[in-house]
């Protein structure tokens, strides 16, 4: 049989030379991609061990090897987030195959409720990032860390949420954010900068220990660190194909350029550590998360100098860059909305005033009295959602959900503009929807701070951050725009 094969090919190569070599490259392309797609199949396409079939949502097709990564990279640079919107219309969820994942995006509250919240002990996976996590964090950022790395960190983070914590951080959020009124005061046209220091100063202080003098240098390498860092999250094929960080080291050219970028991140992240880390060696050093709790030899943290500075340092990293764009989309929403930032005032000056007309400063304390700056606050984080996704929350084993059948690995990802679009008028800002008795409970119907055992572990401080500021701005000052000053 074989050598009646051979025969025929010998008779085709001899008489029909040109057809046999197109032939031949034909084979060896298809063969070429036939393997690649093998290795590099999508999670959700992986063939099911015997007795089981895998049954996900409907999705966009996409192209091969690629699924539809590359309008995922063109989407990143859409200010209307228009691909979000579009890619609920496949149902609650939609499967979109990127790379060698498989992503899950959760479209509605409900199902986010029912899949990373109630199922959060079997989808609080992340799924491997050989460069964003790997070169650049040195796997030891918690926030894209699988659970057996970021378990431990986690634990030591904990101590952020808890009411004693609070109160203590509640002191040094109340001096930052009286700074904050001067800056604004001598200085209005920068109201921006003013909260990016605040939201920096008050982690920072939190973190480390004192408060913030550092040169415009270091804090600007410092942002510098946040933007590459965040930048570097899926924007390397290499992520969205992570078996070829097995290949061997000499072949993996992308290497230097993130080793380049790493050794400048952790440079800058020793400049900051390594000072707070000899005052607590000396016995000096101020209180802070990391003098009482991280160091301490209580806590009994397993990881090693390098692992804690940068959960020391990822807080400050994460707690500055969110706190100051919800401040700068709360100014946005002043701007849009007067009689809204109005009525908030009036709240405000209600609760604050004092014998003889006088009015007090608002105060950390007063958050339970003032639904309505509590509610306005989670409406700038709907109406502006900072996290169009979330991180994905990857299955750790195969799952059930009505009717749909999960292997382990699909990372689910709550879809955050239309789950913050589902809502009556949703373009439209409106507080008043989040008077439902849960405004002092930033997480309760609002999927920004994501959810789970993974949910931000800044959520409680990040609000009372928002709270305290929101009350004093909208008490202090007037919003106007440039054009209408001149
Ligand atoms: C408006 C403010 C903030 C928003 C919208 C926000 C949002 C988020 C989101 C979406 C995640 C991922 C959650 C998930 O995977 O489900 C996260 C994680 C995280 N956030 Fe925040 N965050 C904010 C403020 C803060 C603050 C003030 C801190 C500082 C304490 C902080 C520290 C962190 C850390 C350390 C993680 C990783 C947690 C882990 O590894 O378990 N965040 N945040």
């Amino acid at each position: 049989m074989l050598s009646a094969i051979y025969a025929r090919i010998e008779y085709y190569v001899a008489y029909y030379p040109g057809t046999a070599l197109l032939l031949t490259i034909a084979v060896c392309i298809s063969t070429t991609f036939f393997v690649i797609s093998e290795i590099f199949v999508p999670v959700g396409k992986r063939r099911p061990p015997p007795g089981k079939e895998w049954r996900l949502p409907p999705g966009p097709k996409g192209i091969p090897i690629f699924g539809s990564l590359l309008d995922l990279r063109s989407a990143r640079d859409d200010p209307d987030f228009k691909m979000h919107q579009d890619l609920a219309r496949y149902g609650e969820m939609t499967t979109l195959h990127l790379g060698s994942k498989t992503w899950i995006l959760l479209n509605s509250q409900r199902v986010v409720s029912e899949i990373i919240a109630k199922r959060g002990s079997l989808t609080n996976g992340r799924s491997p990032m050989p460069i964003a996590s790997g070169i650049v964090s040195r796997h030891s950022r918690s926030l894209l860390l699988p659970p057996d790395g970021w378990t431990e960190k986690r634990r030591v983070m904990h101590s952020l949420l808890s009411g004693t914590a609070l109160k203590q951080y509640a002191a040094w959020q109340e001096l930052e954010s009286t700074q904050l009124l001067a800056e604004y005061l001598f200085q209005p046209e920068s109201w921006y900068r003013h909260h990016y220091r605040y939201a920096n100063s008050v982690i920072h202080r939190i973190a480390l220990g004192e408060r913030l003098v550092k040169t415009g240098k270091e804090l600007a390498d410092l942002q510098d660190v946040v933007t590459q860092f965040v930048g570097s999250i899926g924007s390397s094929l290499i992520d969205w194909f992570p078996k070829l960080d097995a290949l061997p080291k000499s072949l993996q050219l992308w290497r230097g350029y993130w080793e380049k970028f790493d050794q400048w991140n952790n440079g800058v992240y020793r400049s900051w550590w390594e000072p707070v880390r000899k005052q607590i060696d000396a016995g000096i050093a101020p209180p802070s998360f990391v003098r009482d709790v991280l160091l301490h030899e209580e806590t009994k943290f397993t990881g090693n100098d390098e692992e804690a500075m940068y959960v020391a340092m990822q807080l400050i990293e994460a707690g500055s860059d969110t706190t100051r764009e919800a401040l700068n989309i709360f100014v946005m929403a002043g701007l849009c909305h007067p009689k809204v930032f109005q009525k908030a005032r009036q709240e405000v000056d209600s609760i604050c005033a004092a014998e003889g007309g006088a009015l007090r400063l608002p105060i950390m304390t007063d958050m339970e009295q003032m639904p309505y700056i509590c509610a306005l606050i989670k409406e700038v984080l709907r109406w502006r959602p900072i996290f169009p996704f979330t991180p994905d929350h990857v299955l750790t084993s195969d799952m059930e959900f009505e009717g749909y059948h999960f292997p382990a690995g699909v990372g689910f990802v709550i879809n955050g503009i239309p789950v913050c679009n589902e809502c009556e008028d949703p373009g439209k800002f409106k507080p008043e929807r989040w008077l439902d008795g849960h405004e002092t409970d930033i997480a309760h119907g609002l999927w920004q701070f994501g959810g789970g055992r993974r949910i931000c572990v800044g959520y409680r401080l990040a609000q009372r951050g928002l709270f305290l500021n929101v009350a004093r701005l909208v008490m202090c000052f007037d919003y106007a725009p440039l054009w209408n000053m001149v």
